[in-house]
């Protein structure tokens, strides 16, 4: 084949190094706009999956590459005067120049053609004569760029301002350098890659960018100021740049987070940068360039394969592991730019949020990489939830926790979950066995399901209700049993279903209006939930009292029956809910239109029950962060708004749902998907919250802990299949002072045991 490659980055001569050891009859050439020798930026780090994959390929260039690289450790974390220093972190990294000279030489060995200086356009004709023309032209890629629909291209511009600096300090640890100024934060990223030169990325908000005054200094005068702010860092080190043919404040970018849906279009393929990008604080994009240059050549040398059909493959497995990493990129960037929400944090789970940011990175993983850090920040945590009391090295998610005077002694919930087995509202022996089991289970606090506040306000004929005498005995027997028979308290959580209401059982079909017997339902305006659901009536002020009242009532039947907790149910598209999200509520009352107004009614609600509930004990709300609709809808910003004024009518912890506010919903899910929500909640509106939603493994809730992404994780399908989840989570991570049940004794000593074997074989194995 005859191939022209544009650019002579680390994809495009990777590209034609691979293609080659592959069959050396193909003809290659690559056109590079700059001479040999000059680039952009200093070092790029690896990982050892990347050094493998490339000793696969080529264990010539690879070796080279691997005897100069530069190995660390640690990463140091410097702010607010203090340094926290984490170990065992593996990383490699080399100078961007050196690798490129070392791919440079390779390339020419195996008989690529290389021209330099060579600037090239897209509408050349020349292009036509080639079987392939290989556009691995960057981020900016001209190439693609030319025709951007035939690609597909979507760019993300990201808000915070970087440059790409290096210096001849020689940092021994992986560096991040937090600096307060009179004008906002400003950050450094700083990593050694060769023996006497690292590299030194300063990053910050575009406010404080301009307040600094950056977009009208020369590039020299940026360097200074930088020079001067990490002047402790660099031990009398100057700072350069080699982004010399930039003037002025252009040598700082946005960084731009590329996706395209086609990755070929004719003879043109894209490659590296100029496909994808991933932020730099993964420092991955290298790897992803090197990476898609290998499976590149593998498919279109790859007999009995037509280029269709390369092509296909090439775009479907790299386009998968591009969007794991970018992903990934995506939270790491998103934690930079709103880097303001941990400020507040003390330095030490400071760094530990900064370490996990991508949730690549988890608690477990970090105890693999250093055990004696992570068992500090478990010890910082215990003394922090027991007020000093505990010295515990201990996993968090079986740290106490206080809402007033109700202490939980774990933070792992059983999420309320309707079971659509009552009878006239009344909870009967499925309950009593469903929600007395999975108290025994280990878990902290226990949530009831959508208890409702009237026979009307129920969303099937099967919910559970409290407005009658008959209810309070039945939940009474129910929180007995609870009390007298595990550490757990219980919460009722009360709502009423609004334009939800009158369907059938959950299994028999979700949201689907009975097939007889309809009630009428009502809501904050006439606006169905699905074409095939009843229209609600739109409440007047005389429903509003009623609605309001019954709560009231509900509440002080839950003090009859003893309930420890009470929650108002405002999401998920219910009747409260109904009010707060602009895509059910029409209203042009003084209940409708603006955030403020549409709280309104829902505020008034909590407001009265919570004079109605006993002031020691909590009370909390579940809403929904979002409603996945975009502009149109709640968005996780109106979430923060929605926390603080419920907590300011007296709920003390926020349960962080999402969604399920109308039936066009467009989620994005994943593993720990609505717990930024929380997070953002907590850490801007200084709320206790509590996180929800794919959160299956303990790891996953001792990440989000210790990471001060919540406060209480609330654990719903995982608990249906399994009620002993607590108990399970404390066997697996040997921890002995979990409340296990006498009766149940025996079992959890012969669960841990067997664990214990299990995870030491598999140790014996890998070694
Ligand atoms: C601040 C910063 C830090 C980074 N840190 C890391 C890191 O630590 N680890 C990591 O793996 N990645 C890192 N990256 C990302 C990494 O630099 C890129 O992902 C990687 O360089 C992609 O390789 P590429 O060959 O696709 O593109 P590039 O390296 O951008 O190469 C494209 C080449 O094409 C040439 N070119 C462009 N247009 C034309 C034209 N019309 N004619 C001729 N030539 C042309 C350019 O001169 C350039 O040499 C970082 C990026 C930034 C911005
Ligand atoms: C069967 C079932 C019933 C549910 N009923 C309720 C409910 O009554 N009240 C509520 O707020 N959420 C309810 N939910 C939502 C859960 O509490 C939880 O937020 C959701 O399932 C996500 O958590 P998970 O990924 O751990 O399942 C229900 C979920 C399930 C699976």
């Amino acid at each position: 084949m005859r191939i022209a490659i544009i650019g002579g980055g680390p994809a495009g001569l990777y590209f034609a190094i691979s293609m080659k050891l592959r069959d050396p009859a193909h003809s290659i050439e690559v056109f590079e706009r700059n001479p040999p020798g000059v680039t952009f930026g200093w070092g790029v780090v690896f990982s050892d999956q990347t050094v493998e994959n490339l000793m696969a390929n080529d264990n010539q260039s690879a070796k080279v590459i691997a005897g100069e690289f530069a190995h660390w450790d640690d990463i140091d974390v410097h702010i607010r005067g203090e340094t926290v220093t984490s170990g065992g972190h593996g990383f490699i990294g080399i100078g961007r120049k050196r690798m490129l000279e070392i791919l440079q030489d390779r390339a020419r060995e195996l008989g690529v053609t290389l021209s330099f200086e060579a600037e090239c356009d897209p509408a050349d004709s020349k292009w036509r004569g080639y079987d392939l023309v290989i556009a691995s032209d960057g981020a900016n890629s001209r190439f693609r760029d030319a025709d951007p629909s035939a690609f597909g291209v979507d760019t993300d511009v990201r808000r915070n301002k970087f440059v790409w600096l290096g210096t001849s300090k020689v940092f021994d640890a992986f560096t991040f350098a937090f600096e307060e100024t009179e004008q906002g934060w400003v950050w450094a990223h700083a990593y050694r890659f060769a023996p006497d030169c690292s590299t030194f990325i300063v990053e910050c908000s575009e406010e404080t960018w301009a307040a600094i005054g950056f977009d009208r200094m020369s590039q020299a005068e940026s360097i200074a100021w930088c020079e001067q702010r990490f002047a402790q860092y660099l031990d009398g080190h100057r700072l350069q740049s080699n982004a010399s043919h930039l003037v002025g404040s252009a040598a700082w970018l946005n960084f731009k987070r590329i996706k395209c849906d086609q990755w070929s279009s004719g003879n043109v393929i894209l490659l590296g940068d100029a496909a994808h990008t991933a932020h730099f604080s993964i420092g991955s994009g290298t790897k992803l360039a090197l990476e898609d240059a290998i499976k590149l050549a593998e498919v279109l040398n790859r007999p009995g394969l037509t280029l269709g059909a390369a092509l296909d493959e090439y775009q479907a497995e790299r386009n998968l592991e591009v969007l794991k990493l970018q992903n990934s990129a995506r939270n790491s960037t998103e934690w930079f730019e709103t880097l303001e929400r941990y400020l507040h944090f003390e330095p030490l789970q400071f760094a530990y949020s900064l370490l996990t940011r991508s949730q690549r990175i988890s608690h477990e993983n970090l105890r693999l990489r250093d055990r004696e850090w992570l068992e500090g920040v478990e010890r910082w945590f215990w003394k922090r939830a027991t007020e000093g009391k505990s010295n515990k090295t201990a996993p968090p998610m079986f740290a106490p926790f206080k809402l007033r005077e109700m202490e939980v002694e774990n933070r792992i919930t059983v999420s309320p979950m309707a079971m659509y087995s009552a009878v006239d509202g009344v909870p009967n022996d499925f309950h009593f066995v469903h929600l007395g089991e999975r108290a025994l289970g280990g878990a902290g606090l226990v949530f009831t399901e959508m208890t409702c506040v009237s026979p009307e306000g129920r969303i099937s004929p099967g919910c559970t209700g409290l407005w009658n005498d008959d209810q309070v005995q039945a939940w009474r027997r129910i929180v007995d049993f609870v009390h007298a028979n595990s550490k757990a308290k219980i919460c009722l959580q009360l709502g009423h279903s609004g334009a939800k209401g009158s369907t059938k059982l959950g299994w028999e079909g979700d949201n689907d209006p009975l097939d007889e017997g309809n009630w009428p339902v009502m809501a904050a305006s006439g606006v169905p939930w699905s074409p095939v659901n009843q229209v609600p009536r739109a409440m007047t002020r005389d429903d509003m009292d009623a609605v309001r009242d019954q709560f009231v009532a509900a509440v002080r039947l839950g003090i009859d029956a003893g309930f420890d907790m009470v929650e108002l149910h405002a999401a998920h598209g219910y009747l409260l809910s109904s009010f707060i999200t602009p895509l059910q509520n029409k209203r042009t009352d003084e209940y409708g239109g603006s955030l403020e107004n549409r709280l309104r009614y829902p505020l008034e609600v909590f407001a009265a029950m919570r004079a109605a509930w006993p002031s020691d004990r909590p009370m909390s709300v579940r809403i929904s962060a979002t409603d996945w609709a975009g502009e149109d809808g709640i968005a996780p910003e109106d979430a923060v708004a929605i926390g603080e004024a419920f907590a300011a009518v007296g709920a003390d912890l926020i349960d962080v749902s999402a969604g399920q506010t109308w039936a066009e919903q467009q989620p994005v899910y994943g593993r720990m998907f609505q717990t930024p929500f929380s997070d953002r909640i907590r850490n801007e509106a200084r709320l206790a919250t509590m996180a929800v939603g794919n959160i299956y493994e303990p790891d996953h809730a001792n990440s989000i802990l210790a990471a001060g992404r919540a406060d209480l994780v609330a654990l719903a399908r995982p608990h249906l299949i399994d009620p002993m989840w607590t108990l399970r989570a404390a066997a697996q991570l040997d921890y002995r002072d979990v409340h296990v049940p006498p009766q149940y004794l025996g079992g959890m000593a012969q669960l841990a045991r067997n664990l214990k074997r299990e995870a030491e074989a598999a140790a014996a194995l890998r070694v």
